[in-house]
């Protein structure tokens, strides 16, 4: 697993968003690029990044299909909360995406079992996913993977940790109450499958989450740290999210990147 530390966060997104770019640019043009994509803060400067790129026609979607990690249940995707009305603000509306090429979960979905089914069957019929982008919650959980989820699991219902819903509720008015309960997810599952995976992490409220996956074991309390198991996974952040970090353990990781960080 490759640690990239970056200053600041600004930083940290545009070198991610530079290298998605320039993995969807030399990809086989005959083939969909399958992206797997999150929500959240974290990588809204990636989005920014790959609006600017579009705008300057250095990077294109129109080859690109998307897969989103997880999706509210009992939100449309009309709901401002909906994870599909963000992305749909955040980036979709700005680029050059097929609108047909967009997966999402569907949060109003009457057979939520089926709906997940689906969703892994949609994956596979797409060849897998090429790359999956995300971010980390404060208790190291992908997507929705909360604390205990199985590191084999795969696409799925799940019920929100109070620590998630707190967190989120930034986006409900500041009230956990009125954050929905449960979730669509990915699985981790589903994650590790992705042919390579790429996490953004911003901040000091994520320090002791990074320093869980990257320094102690493969652990089911911390569902990131799976991507010590992955063959191709990289954790982008910034200083801030190091802190947690040995000394040590910083200098080991910016000694590896050293020829790497600028390319
Ligand atoms: C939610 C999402 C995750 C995201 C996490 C962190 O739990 N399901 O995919 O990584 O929030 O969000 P933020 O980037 O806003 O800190």
């Amino acid at each position: 697993m490759r640690l990239v530390i970056h200053q600041d966060y600004v930083r940290a997104s545009i070198w991610a968003a530079r290298y998605i770019a320039e993995r969807i640019n030399s990809y086989d043009q005959n083939k969909p690029f399958v992206l797997g994509l999150p929500t959240g803060s974290s990588p809204l400067g990636i989005y920014r990044e790959f609006i600017k790129m579009k705008k300057k026609g250095t990077l294109s979607f129109k080859n690109v299909h998307t897969f989103n990690m997880d999706e509210y249940i009992g939100l449309p995707g009309n709901h401002p909360q909906s994870y599909r009305f963000f992305m749909t603000q955040n980036l979709f509306d700005h680029i050059d995406i097929d609108k047909k090429n967009i997966n999402i979960p569907d949060g109003m979905a009457k057979d939520p079992k089926k709906e997940c089914i689906l969703y892994e069957e949609a994956i596979e019929k797409k060849g897998g996913i090429e790359l999956f982008l995300g971010g980390m919650g404060s208790d190291g959980h992908i997507a929705f993977n909360e604390p205990g989820s199985s590191l084999a699991s795969r696409t799925r219902v799940k019920t929100l940790t109070e620590e998630t819903k707190i967190a989120n509720a930034r986006f409900f008015d500041g009230d956990p109450k009125k954050v929905p309960s449960t979730a669509f997810t990915v699985g981790v599952g589903t994650v590790m499958d992705a042919r390579e995976v790429l996490i953004i992490v911003s901040g000091r409220s994520k320090a002791r989450a990074l320093r869980a996956c990257v320094e102690e074991g493969v652990n089911h309390m911390w569902t990131l740290s799976c991507l010590q198991m992955h063959p191709k996974a990289i954790i982008v952040c910034d200083e801030d999210a190091t802190e947690e970090l040995k000394v040590g353990t910083v200098r080991y990781f910016k000694d590896i990147e050293k020829g790497n960080i600028n390319n």
